[in-house]
């Protein structure tokens, strides 16, 4: 995504623009040519010297060096670009691009750009919520800029409000989603269904389970990279979610199904890369259960507890038997994932056989190399015809590249 894609980072005089540092060095080890266009109030701040070290190509800002040479490369820097990322956009620079005003170097190539054009306003909280401010943003969004909202927080002044750079890891997510637009997901809906679920006991309690969400998050993020609207249906998980996927936090089977439900009629691939809990607590205690209490001295003496569990719905096959029947959902592209310890083959094949899927991905959770909580995977793609394909250990960014690259190959062949 990031490998080799042009990209003009623009950085103006506020207080923020030393964190676009780290923004430009991560671009550069993505493999992204970074080309850094400061105005003159941001050297007040930093060094160009400090920008070109960490994108290694040279900083531009002078518009008017006396060979003229900055004149033609303002325009060569805006025919190469794919993406013109403001980080951070001042008040002011925002307001001369709102009002076509290009009177240095960054103002004069965003004019002359077509690239995409992405601002990360960051300034004191009066400023940002200034009328002028927001109005002159309203324009730029109204002409197709994506403005990412920076965040509520202490600024530099002390003030708590909004005004706050987003984190880097943001405005990456932000910048590859902007240049996946138009991505061979493009137009396309897609659920991932992520995480564990948590079955409460009582107030306190719950029956969980190991999966850490990883492999969920890295299959949203990969849509979202490929131009998708992304809805992701997460259970409790440490993770942040991708930046500009649609997140509803669920915590129980119950509550995943349902909102599987309400988005299913416009969506197109659901991907249940979830852990949802087979059975739940038949009944939940309104107070925590002590220890000597009625509940927990079901078997006076003996030091047991025993906890009545009940079946929870299988979301893949109750889906399977609403598509057979027509109802919405019939179109969608399904793919499932099953976690095992042991005869992964037999039951990896029954699965996708009983719950009607198009993909299967098995892995073996047993494995140190796989599963939950691990960074990488190894797993293997069953598919509806009966093929099979034993992938490597990859990273799970890597594992889910190839899940969607043949979730777009089957959404080519699905006829309507
Ligand atoms: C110490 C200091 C910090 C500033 N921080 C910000 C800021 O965070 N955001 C902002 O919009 N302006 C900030 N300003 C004001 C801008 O530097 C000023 O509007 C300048 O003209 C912006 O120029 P530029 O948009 O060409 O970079 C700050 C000014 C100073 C002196």
């Amino acid at each position: 995504m990031l490998r080799n894609a042009h990209i003009l980072v623009g950085i103006c005089g506020g207080i923020a623009s030393y964190k676009a540092v780290e923004l430009v060095s991560q671009l550069q080890q993505a493999g992204a040519l970074v080309d850094v266009i400061m105005t003159e109030h941001a050297e007040d701040f930093v060094k160009p010297l400090t920008f070109s070290t960490m994108s290694h190509r040279p900083v531009y800002s002078d518009l008017w060096e006396a060979t003229g040479e900055a004149a033609e490369r303002h325009i060569a820097l805006a025919e190469a670009a794919e993406l013109l990322a403001i980080v951070p956009a001042t008040a002011n620079t925002i307001a001369k691009l709102a009002h076509g005003i290009a009177d240095n170097m960054l103002s004069a190539v965003a004019l002359a750009t077509q690239a995409p054009l992405l601002l990360a306003p960051a300034m004191y909280r009066d400023m940002y919520t200034h009328p002028a401010t927001q109005a002159n943003l309203n324009l730029l969004r109204e002409r197709g800029a994506y403005i990412v909202e920076p965040e509520v927080g202490r600024l530099a002044s002390g003030a708590i409000g909004p005004g706050r750079l987003p984190d880097t890891e943001v405005l990456l997510g932000a910048m590859r989603m902007v240049l996946g637009q138009g991505g061979d997901l493009a137009g396309r809906r897609v659920i991932v269904t992520a995480g564990g679920t948590q079955e409460p006991i009582d107030p306190v309690r719950y029956i969980g389970n190991r999966s850490s969400g990883k492999m969920g998050y890295a299959l949203a993020t990969e849509a979202r990279d490929r131009g998708a609207h992304v809805i992701l249906i997460s259970g409790p998980v440490a993770l942040s979610a991708p930046y500009g996927v649609e997140l509803r936090r669920v915590e129980t089977v119950i509550q995943m199904r349902d909102a599987i439900h309400s988005f299913i009629t416009d969506a197109d691939v659901l991907i249940m890369s979830a852990a949802p809990a087979d059975f739940r607590p038949a009944r939940v205690a309104a107070q925590k259960i002590k220890k000597d209490s009625g509940e927990a001295r079901e078997r006076e003496g003996s030091g047991e507890w025993s906890l009545k569990l009940v079946q929870n719905p299988d979301i893949l096959r109750e889906l399977a038997i609403l598509r057979e029947d027509g109802q919405p959902g019939r179109h969608l592209i399904c793919v499932g994932f099953a976690a095992e310890t042991h005869d992964l083959m037999q039951h990896a094949r029954e699965k996708l056989r009983a719950k009607q899927l198009d993909l299967l991905v098995a892995n073996d959770v047993t494995r140190s190399d796989s599963g939950f909580g691990t960074d990488t995977n190894k797993v293997l793609i069953f598919h509806a015809d009966g093929a099979m394909e034993d992938m490597p250990v990859m990273p799970k960014a890597d594992v889910a590249a190839a899940i969607i690259d043949r979730v777009v190959s089957l959404l080519g062949k699905r006829v309507n």
